[in-house]
């Protein structure tokens, strides 16, 4: 049996949209919807088992190079989502957050994400962050520039001031990433966060991902043993 709590973080890189459909001879988009049906149920599923942070990677700063009919269709989507969840949300005390380069989006996209952060920061009981427009490597250099905007004395910075000036501030760091669609890669996802995270990958497309998967994901989080570089614990492994 595992010794460990569940994770209170978990990170999830959602990918496969547009292989799932392609496969079904549908158009990409219709890939993203089906996509945005599986973020219900995870998030529900994830509650439900008592994760308090669930961080959802939407949009890449990279994905900006994808045909530009996807970017629209992608960004009207993220916009329609925020709008039909947000009541749901609010009721079930689910914090809504985003984490990226909020500025570079639309104005009108930048006012209904402070909204519905406003809407439902108060009192909430667990966190929803979607990484939006979001690169890992960009997120250091922002922090960067944070600092010195602030006037910090860059000789004093450790790692708690750098992980003060993420976008993730306040966050504990995931204790699972799980990625779906086979691929094996982080694709610039939380690179300072994920020092010592789990990580699990699954050839499930993402539209597909559902609650079993997900309980996969965690019954294999639960067979590790997270060392932290230290020496292994004595246990009956391997015996
Ligand atoms: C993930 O699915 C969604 C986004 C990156 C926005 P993809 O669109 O990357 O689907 P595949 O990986 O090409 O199948
Ligand atoms: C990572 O998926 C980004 C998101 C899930 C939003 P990609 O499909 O963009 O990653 P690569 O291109 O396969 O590395
Ligand atoms: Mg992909």
């Amino acid at each position: 049996m595992s010794q460990l709590p569940p994770p209170e973080h978990i990170a999830i890189i959602m990918d496969g949209n547009n292989r799932w459909a392609r496969h079904r001879f549908l158009p990409r988009v219709m890939g993203h919807k089906a996509g945005i049906e599986s973020i219900r149920r995870v998030a529900e599923a994830c509650d439900k088992r008592g994760v308090r942070v669930l961080t959802l990677y939407a949009f890449s700063t990279e994905n900006w190079s994808r045909p530009r009919d996807e970017v629209d269709a992608l960004m009207t989507l993220f916009g329609e989502t925020i709008r039909r969840e947000l009541d749901e949300l609010a009721r079930r005390h689910i914090e809504l957050r985003f984490s990226g380069r909020l500025e570079e989006l639309s104005p009108a996209l930048q006012d209904q994400m402070r909204q519905a952060n406003e809407r439902t920061s108060v009192g909430g009981r667990a966190i929803l962050n979607i990484a939006i427009n979001y690169g890992g490597r960009g997120e250091i250099v922002d922090a960067v520039r944070a600092m010195a905007r602030e006037g910090i004395d860059l000789k004093q910075v450790d790692e708690v001031t750098i992980g003060n000036h993420l976008y993730t501030q306040g966050l504990p760091d995931p204790d699972l990433v799980i990625r779906t669609a086979g691929e094996m890669r982080l694709s610039n996802f939380l690179l300072w966060q994920t020092a010592y995270s789990e990580f699990f990958s699954t050839q499930t497309l993402w539209p597909d991902f559902g609650e079993d998967d997900l309980d996969q994901a965690l019954a294999s989080y639960h067979r590790r043993e997270r060392r932290f570089g230290a020496r292994p614990e004595v246990s009956n492994r391997g015996r």
